[in-house]
């Protein structure tokens, strides 16, 4: 067997000081780190985001943690799957040095009392249906890049409010991380990967599709000269209300650092829009240049 042929060999901890080590002892040897945060489930689109950090890093860690504070009351925390062999070898696949999944008393010791809030950025789409989710999603990425130490971190543009959020995150508390965002990647249809997927049934996932088509409604209209972005706003929410089983939760196009709605076109706004497709929540965006 050659050397090439031998599997990746990647460290699995959960041990924040053995995690510690090997960073240190990556850092020592000169080596660029990168880190991909995941609550697991993983799918093409967290193998891509670890592909890019093999491709720009020496040293690359994934982390896995179903963070329970990015949760609301009523979400699915409980039955969020967690298929961790399936998880550990898509990592070790795709080139993953080091996978760090901390259990919930380390993360989260008795009297854990300290969390990090992005004002007004966090308000807004996503985080007027979930109140409370992004300041979840703040306190764990600030934590595993603390435990991690990276030179880049990686997230989706699947998730657009999230990377905007961490991005305001990282130069207001001049994080020394660089924040990057990575395409997403769909189904030959269109669908966005999503661990959510998984819930849906095949009429449920055919009707889902009514977001794609919506983002690309409105990137056409643009292209195609419309300039009155509220009227490509209801042509994206009538494309998604028309389909059965879809509740549109919003279908707008915003600025893409603001996230602010815009009333008049500009050089780049993102489509975002979110529905419920049976229980199932589904968010997906476009960048309109
Ligand atoms: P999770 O939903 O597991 O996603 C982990 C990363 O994968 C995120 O950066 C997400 O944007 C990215 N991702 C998901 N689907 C994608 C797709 N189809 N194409 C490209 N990237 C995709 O997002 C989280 O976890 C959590 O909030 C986390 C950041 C880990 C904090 O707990």
């Amino acid at each position: 067997m050659s050397a090439d042929s031998l599997p990746h060999s990647m460290l699995i901890t959960a041990d924040s000081a053995e995690l510690r080590r090997s960073v240190a002892a990556a850092r020592h040897a000169g080596q660029l780190i990168g880190c991909v945060p995941t609550m697991g489930a993983l799918h093409a689109g967290h193998v891509s985001l670890m592909q890019q950090a093999r491709a720009e890093c020496d040293f690359v860690i994934a982390t896995l943690f179903v963070n329970p504070t990015q949760f609301g009351p009523t979400e699915d925390l409980q039955k969020y799957p967690r298929p961790f062999e399936a998880d550990r070898d898509k990592c070790r696949a795709a080139g993953v040095d080091l996978l760090f999944h901390p259990d919930l008393s380390s993360m989260y010791p008795t009297g854990f009392v300290t969390f990090v809030e992005v004002d007004g950025l966090t308000a807004r789409w996503e985080g007027a249906v979930r109140p409370t989710h992004f300041r979840g999603v703040t306190t764990v990425v600030a934590k595993l890049l603390n435990l991690t130490q990276p030179d880049k971190a990686y997230f989706g543009q699947k998730d657009f409010q999230q990377q905007a959020i961490i991005r305001r995150m990282s130069r207001d508390l001049d994080l020394p991380t660089e924040i990057v965002t990575c395409p997403t990647v769909r189904d030959p249809d269109g669908l966005a990967l999503s661990s959510r997927n998984a819930y849906l049934s095949p009429t449920e996932r055919a009707s889902g599709l009514s977001l794609h088509r919506a983002l690309c409604l409105a990137r056409e209209k643009v292209r195609a000269g419309e300039t009155n972005l509220d009227a490509i706003r209801l042509a994206m929410r009538a494309e998604m209300e028309q389909t059965p089983g879809v509740a549109v939760d919003y279908a707008t196009i915003a600025d893409p650092d603001s996230l602010v709605e815009l009333s008049e076109p500009q050089p780049r706004m993102v489509a975002l829009v979110a529905a419920r497709v049976g229980p199932t929540r589904l968010i997906d965006n476009l960048l309109i240049p």
